[in-house]
C-alpha cells in the first residue's frame, strides 16, 4: 500500500501544487484533506499555469481528484477546476466525501465583517469564507454536501444558519442544482481511500497551506482555520497512519508568508524587495505580496518534528540565483539563550533574534540554463547551490531529495 503525504512546511505558498503534480504521475488517487478554496497550487505545464484553489493540483496529471471530510468545499470552484481540468485533456468528476462540509457565500461576507471588526488586528485572511465554514462546522450547524441531495432536512438546516448568524443564506437553489451535478460522485470516501490502499494502489494526499498555518500548532491567531499537518490526513480522510508509508515536506529556499502575523527572518528592505521580484511572491488566490525572509531553520525543524517527515523537496532555488550573500537563520537568541528549535508560537518568536550564517552565492543562470540543469542532473548544480542543499540537509538532519529550479514540470532535479 502506498500512501503518500504532501506536507507544506512553512506558511504556505511552498510549492505543493508542482511536486504533487510530480509525485501523483503514477498515482491513482489524489486527495485534499483540508482547507478549501484558500489553497493556490499551481501547474506549469509546457508554459501554460493551471491554478487549482479546490481540486488537487495533483490532478493535472490524471489522478482521480478527491475532496475527503475535513475541507470546507466551494463547490462553484470545484465546478470551475473540472473546466480547467478538460481544458488540458483530462475529463474526470471528483470523488467528494458526503461528509465534507460546504462554504456559502455568507461565509465569505462573515470572513470579510470579522477581519473588518479585528481591524488593526486583522489575520489578512484570503476572505475565502475559510473560518465561518469551519466555524459553523465545529458549532454542529454546518451544512453538509450530501444535504444538498434532500430537500426535506435542508430547509431546517438553513433556518437555523440564518437564525443563528441573523442573516439570509440566500438563494440555496443554485447550491442544490449544483451538488445534483455531482451527487453520483458524492461517496463515502473513506471507505473508497482504505479499500484501493489494501489494493496497493498509489494514493497522494496533498496537503494545503503549511505547518506554521496549523490552528493548534501554528502562529495562533495569525493562522488559518484548519490542521495542515499529517494528523489531517487521518482524520479527514479516515486512513490510519500506518496506511501513509511516505511523508515528504515542501519548502521554499527561503520564507514567505502572506498575511499578517509574526516573521523571525522577515527582509523588510531593499533584498526583500529583490527576492520577491525574482520569485514573483505575488498570492494565487489574492495577488497579494507576499512577505519574504532568510530561512528559518529554527521552525523548520519543529515542523520536520511535528509532521515525521521522511524527507524534503525544495522548491525555488533557482531565486536565490545571483545573491552574493545568502544567510540562513541556524538557531534564534531569546533572552540572551540559543534556541535551536522553536515552536510557532507568538510570544516566543516576538522575542526571537535570529543568528544568522553567511553563504557565499552563486550567479543567476537564465531559464535557458536551469533548463540544462535540470536535463543534466544533480551534477550540473552550481557549486555552491550543491553547498546550500547540503547545509540544510545537514541543519535539518534530513534528506533533500528533489530540487525544483523553476515552475514547469521537469525543472526539478533529484538528488
Ligand atoms: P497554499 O495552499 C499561504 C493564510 C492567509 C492568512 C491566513 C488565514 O497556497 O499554501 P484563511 O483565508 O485561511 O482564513 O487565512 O492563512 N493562508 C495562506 N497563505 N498559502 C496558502 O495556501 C494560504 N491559505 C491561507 O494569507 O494569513
Ligand atoms: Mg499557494
Amino acid at each position: 500500500m502506498t500512501g503518500v503525504a504532501i506536507i507544506g512546511l512553512q506558511w504556505g505558498d511552498e510549492g505543493k501544487g508542482k511536486i504533487s503534480y510530480l509525485l501523483s504521475r503514477d498515482a491513482e488517487y489524489v486527495v485534499r484533506f483540508q482547507g478549501g478554496a484558500n489553497a493556490g497550487h499551481t501547474v506549469v505545464l509546457d508554459d501554460r499555469e493551471l491554478r487549482f484553489n479546490m481540486l488537487p493540483a495533483g490532478s493535472a496529471s490524471g489522478a482521480k481528484p478527491c475532496i475527503a471530510s475535513g475541507t470546507v468545499v466551494d463547490l462553484s470552484e470545484v465546478l470551475e477546476e473540472i473546466e480547467l481540468l478538460k481544458s488540458i485533456g483530462i475529463s474526470t468528476q471528483p470523488l467528494i466525501s458526503r461528509n465534507a462540509c460546504i462554504v456559502l457565500p455568507i461565509h465569505k461576507e462573515l470572513d470579510s465583517m470579522i477581519e473588518q471588526i479585528r481591524s488593526s488586528e486583522a489575520i489578512g485572511t484570503t476572505r475565502r469564507g475559510i473560518g465561518p465554514a469551519y466555524s459553523d462546522k465545529a458549532l454542529r450547524i454546518g451544512i453538509k454536501i450530501e444535504d444538498l441531495l434532500d430537500s426535506g432536512s435542508l430547509k431546517s438546516k438553513i433556518k437555523l444558519i440564518e437564525d443563528f448568524h441573523k442573516l439570509p443564506v440566500g438563494d440555496i437553489e443554485e447550491w442544490v442544482k449544483l451538488a445534483e451535478k455531482f451527487s453520483g460522485n458524492i461517496c463515502d470516501l473513506e471507505i473508497i481511500l482504505n479499500d484501493e490502499l489494501d489494493r496497493g494502489k498509489k494514493i497522494i494526499f496533498e496537503g494545503a497551506q503549511g505547518t506554521l498555518l496549523d490552528i493548534d500548532q501554528g502562529t495562533y491567531p495569525y493562522v488559518t482555520s484548519s490542521n495542515t499537518t499529517i494528523g489531517a490526513v487521518f482524520t479527514s480522510c479516515g486512513v490510519g497512519p500506518r496506511k501513509i508509508s511516505e511523508i515528504i515536506g515542501v519548502m521554499k529556499a527561503y520564507t514567505t508568508r502572506v498575511g499578517a502575523g509574526v516573521f523571525p527572518t522577515e527582509l523588510k528592505n531593499r533584498e526583500g524587495d529583490i527576492l520577491r521580484e525574482k520569485g514573483r511572491e505575488y498570492g494565487t488566490t489574492t495577488g497579494r505580496p507576499r512577505r519574504v525572509g532568510w530561512l528559518d531553520i529554527p521552525l523548520l525543524r519543529y515542523s520536520i518534528m511535528i509532521n515525521s517527515i521522511d524527507w524534503i523537496a525544495l522548491t525555488k532555488l533557482d531565486v536565490l540565483g545571483g545573491i552574493r550573500k545568502i544567510k540562513i537563520c541556524i538557531e534564534y537568541d531569546i533572552n540572551g539563550e540559543r534556541v535551536e528549535m522553536a515552536p510557532p508560537n507568538v510570544r516566543t518568536l516576538e522575542k526571537a533574534k535570529p543568528v544568522y550564517i553567511h553563504l557565499d552565492g552563486w550567479s543567476a543562470l537564465t531559464r535557458e540554463e536551469w533548463k540544462k540543469v535540470a536535463v543534466k542532473g544533480w551534477d550540473a548544480l552550481p557549486e555552491n547551490a550543491k553547498i546550500y542543499i547540503e547545509i540544510i540537509e545537514k541543519l535539518l538532519s534530513r534528506p533533500i531529495k528533489l530540487v525544483s529550479v523553476g515552475a514547469s514540470a521537469g525543472m526539478e532535479v533529484a538528488k
